[in-house]
């Protein structure tokens, strides 16, 4: 009989990464298929609110306890007038959108999006349009938002019925402006040069703000990080955070090494702080500036079916990709990356939220429903807010295609100090066996287990739909808690919510 596979761990309270920012668990709606037309806004449907949003994709969100949300783009934000989306619907103009040729009708724009994002408990994340636009309309938009009252911008959005500034915090200064199919797509001097003055300018309007600059799409772009740093290089004291994408996919039906592409994701992110460093050193700046990865996902499965969609269509269901368990488990794993890097990474958005590959599904006056994918990012979002904590842990490993010494146990911690609890998120990678992981927490004085919440299934392809919820998470988790020695069964391919708590 094979030996049972072991891994061992050391969790202390001292061992400390850094405070979670709780914006890591954000999202994001772009004009974009149904995310926002049949996702969020759907007036004739019998959810609806007086405003015209599902009721029920709001609760849904708010299982999800999204912080932040990021809009309206995504690639849509770079040939998008803003001022299309506000005062009377009536007089709204239709537009071909051109990122993803459709039809926008412009009936849902800036504030309905802030009212929305109020009732789903989420701040907003703002993108300008640096792609056909510039510092024009980027300080016009801000004064509409955060201006109180008082001057052109501020008064035609108390003319439009919302008395209060929106006072949105967080910027981005643009999207994946170094890709070639963005429009008014840039060379990293001439992106870098715009960010520079659109963000001084936009801090003139309003010095609270924070500004996202765009880094590089993904980690396979030719210019990255070159990007990054020519950016940094020119911007870096007017902005405070740079961005990264990415998505990933099983092409190749290879779960092995799909389930390790979150060390391609760390890899990103140590490339992009190394980068960030070198630029704070090189200007000899006490400012450091930390990371936005505010576009992040598994996206492949609605790529072939996207090319037969006829263009100009309002709303049509582009990238409704169909989640499946292993998705869920490299979700997870993507997640705990992100635990890991608290001290750098502040801000993520889960890309996207309803529909566009999202966690959360919706039909047209019909039901809404989770994907697989929602269940980790809940309970990350719901259990993960404290500090992270950097457990030592010693695992088996494996080769895959792309990656060498890849463990079987990807594993993060957080430890909230006012509810007295710890919370170990854990994937158990292997594709055939189960792994017990004895875990030290002895610092835990006096604490006892709260519960052991797994996701699992027997087959890796297994998806969810309006009807079926075949993948959802139980809480019959083998766990033991003995005299600080937590003993942990994950079974293959499993993702697992360890929950302790003082007695
Ligand atoms: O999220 C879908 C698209 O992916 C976004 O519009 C773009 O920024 C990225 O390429």
């Amino acid at each position: 009989m094979a030996e049972q596979l072991k891994a061992n761990m050391i969790l202390d309270k001292n061992y400390q990464i850094a405070k979670v920012d709780d914006r890591i668990y954000g999202s994001f709606i772009e004009h974009l298929g149904r995310a926002v037309y049949g996702g969020i806004y759907e007036p004739e449907h019998p959810e609806a609110d007086e405003q015209g949003f599902r009721k029920d994709v709001i609760d849904l969100v708010k299982e999800l306890r999204v912080p932040i949300v990021r809009y309206p783009g995504g690639n849509m934000v770079s040939a998008y007038n803003w001022e299309d989306g506000v005062g009377p619907k009536k007089e709204r103009p239709k537009r071909l959108e051109l990122a993803w040729r459709t039809i926008e009708t412009n009936e849902v724009g800036t504030n309905e999006f802030a009212e929305w994002a109020k009732k789903a408990g989420a701040d907003v994340m703002m993108a300008v349009n640096l792609g056909t636009r510039g510092i024009d309309a980027a300080r016009n938009l801000l004064e509409y938002t955060n201006h109180p009252e008082g001057t052109y911008w501020s008064e035609l959005r108390r003319s439009h019925g919302y008395e209060q500034p929106h006072n949105i915090k967080t910027w981005c200064l643009g999207n994946e402006m170094d890709g070639p199919w963005q429009v008014g797509h840039k060379t990293a001097y001439e992106y870098g040069r715009i960010a520079q003055e659109t963000g001084k300018a936009m801090k003139l309007v309003d010095p609270t703000i924070e500004l996202v600059a765009c880094g590089s799409s993904n980690t396979g772009m030719p210019t990255f990080p070159e990007y990054e740093a020519t950016t940094l290089d020119i911007a870096y004291d007017q902005v405070d955070y740079i961005s990264l994408h990415q998505y990933y996919g099983n092409y190749e039906n290879d779960p092995a090494n799909y389930l390790a592409k979150n060390m391609d994701m760390d890899h990103f992110i140590k490339t992009v702080i190394s980068t960030c460093d070198y630029i704070k050193a090189k200007h000899r700046s006490k400012k450091t500036i930390n990371l936005s990865f505010d576009e992040w996902n598994v996206w492949y499965h609605s790529k072939e079916s996207d090319k037969q969609i006829e263009p100009w269509q309002v709303a049509p269901p582009q990238l409704e990709d169909h989640y499946n368990f292993e998705d869920a488990l490299l979700v997870g794993s993507m997640l705990i990356t992100f635990l890991q890097h608290a001290d750098r990474v502040k801000m993520a958005c889960m890309a996207q939220l309803v529909n566009v590959i999202a966690p959360i599904m919706t039909e047209n006056n019909g039901r809404s429903w989770k994907q697989t994918i929602f269940y980790p990012y809940m309970h990350a979002s719901v259990y993960g807010r404290g500090i992270a904590l950097k457990p030592i842990l010693s695992s088996p490993k494996y080769d895959s295609k792309e990656f060498t010494d890849v463990p079987y146990i990807d594993s993060a911690a957080v430890y909230n100090e006012e509810k007295d609890e710890v919370t170990l998120f854990m994937v158990n990678k292997h594709l055939e066996e189960s792994i017990t992981v004895t875990s030290d927490v002895r610092s835990f004085e006096e604490y006892r287990l709260l519960e052991h919440t797994v996701l699992e299934h027997d087959d890796l392809k297994a998806v969810n739909t309006a009807a079926e919820q075949a993948v959802q998470p139980h809480k019959e988790g083998t766990s033991t808690l003995d005299n600080g020695i937590l003993e942990a069964r994950l079974p293959k391919t499993s993702w697992n919510v360890i929950r302790l708590k003082k007695a």
